[in-house]
């Protein structure tokens, strides 16, 4: 039955995300800009236990990692009050928030919390909500969290709503490098419209893409592109020297991940992957994870109801 609560508490692992492809095309009048992004979740995850609570009211959210606020000014509080408000339901929600994934990096982060944080909150109400219901919420919290419902591995166009699902055959290890310093989304947005001129096309092996249900990483590699690159490369000349130290280490294809600042490689194994993380590794700043792309979609798990939740 609807708003009825069916468990107690559940954990959702919340994973990073990187954008294989990413056109970003013209300036919409609502200020956003239509995008094309082939995006694949990778195995980079923060985790989140959601647990309800009767005898209060409101969201209480608590992060292991204190520079972050647990306010509304995070995209997990926003997701949460949204998602009660849209349910019509008075209980108190308590969520633990365990950060892994680095934050302002182009990694979908909070969006990939939000995600989690709606679709643990549907479990845990027993809403029944549908992967489109749950994707237009999200999409109130932020341009990037409908992917997330249909990871592992998705193209996304409009201003990030419509997704539709693709199957990637094939396994892939990705390196991710974080140069130490956050991007600002709407300041390399911003970048971008001021140093292009006329309207951006795309090209027609991307359009043939949109027809497909499934492809390999042989074919969505020789297109892989940034558009962002161009904006932020030429500020900080650090993410290209990344992206040509991650090639020379072997990667297929290495690129700036969303808006930056993480620069990412494909490796096709998990040995040279793990040599090349050890290499940019000791680059100065830099924290470089070697990772499996996913290739399942995000779930929720029953958790313990108490001792899961103590701030450890
Ligand atoms: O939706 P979200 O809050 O993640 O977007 C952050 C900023 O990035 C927006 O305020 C906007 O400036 C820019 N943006 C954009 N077009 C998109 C997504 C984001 O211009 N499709």
């Amino acid at each position: 039955m609807r708003g009825t609560v069916e468990e107690k508490a559940v954990r959702v692992a919340a994973p990073a995300k990187i954008n294989l492809i990413l056109r970003v095309l013209d300036r919409r009048p609502d200020g956003y800009h239509n995008l094309w992004s082939v995006m694949q979740t990778v195995a980079l995850e923060d985790e989140l236990r959601l647990r309800v609570r009767h005898d209060t009211a409101g969201v209480a959210l608590r992060c292991d990692d204190a520079t972050l606020p647990t306010d509304h000014r995070n995209l997990v509080y926003r997701a949460a009050a949204l998602a009660v408000e849209r349910a019509g339901l008075n209980v108190g929600l308590e969520i633990k928030l365990m950060k892994r994934i680095p934050y302002g990096a182009g990694l979908g982060g909070g969006s990939s919390d939000a995600a989690a944080t709606i679709l643990g909150l549907n479990r845990l109400l027993g809403l029944g909500w549908t992967v489109a219901h749950m994707a237009e919420l999200g999409q109130q919290v932020g341009s990037d969290v409908p992917f997330f419902f249909f990871a592992p591995s998705a193209l996304v166009t409009g201003r990030g709503e419509a997704v539709k699902s693709l199957r990637v055959a094939g396994e892939r290890w990705v390196v991710l490098v974080a140069p130490g310093f956050p991007i600002e989304t709407r300041w390399a947005y911003q970048r971008l419209s001021a140093a292009r001129f006329g309207a951006p096309s795309l090209s027609g092996a991307l359009q043939a893409l949109e027809a497909r249900e499934a492809v390999t990483w042989e074919d969505l590699l020789p297109l892989a592109e940034n558009d962002f690159e161009e904006a932020v490369f030429p500020e900080y000349g650090v993410l290209r020297t990344i992206k040509t130290r991650l090639l020379s280490e072997g990667a297929e294809a290495a690129l700036l991940s969303g808006s930056g600042s993480t620069v990412f490689g494909v490796f096709r194994d998990e040995t040279t992957a793990r040599q090349a993380q050890a290499t940019m590794g000791r680059l100065e700043r830099c924290r470089a994870y070697a990772v499996r792309v996913c290739t399942e979609a995000l779930s929720c798990q029953s958790a313990p109801t108490t001792a899961s939740l103590r701030v450890g």
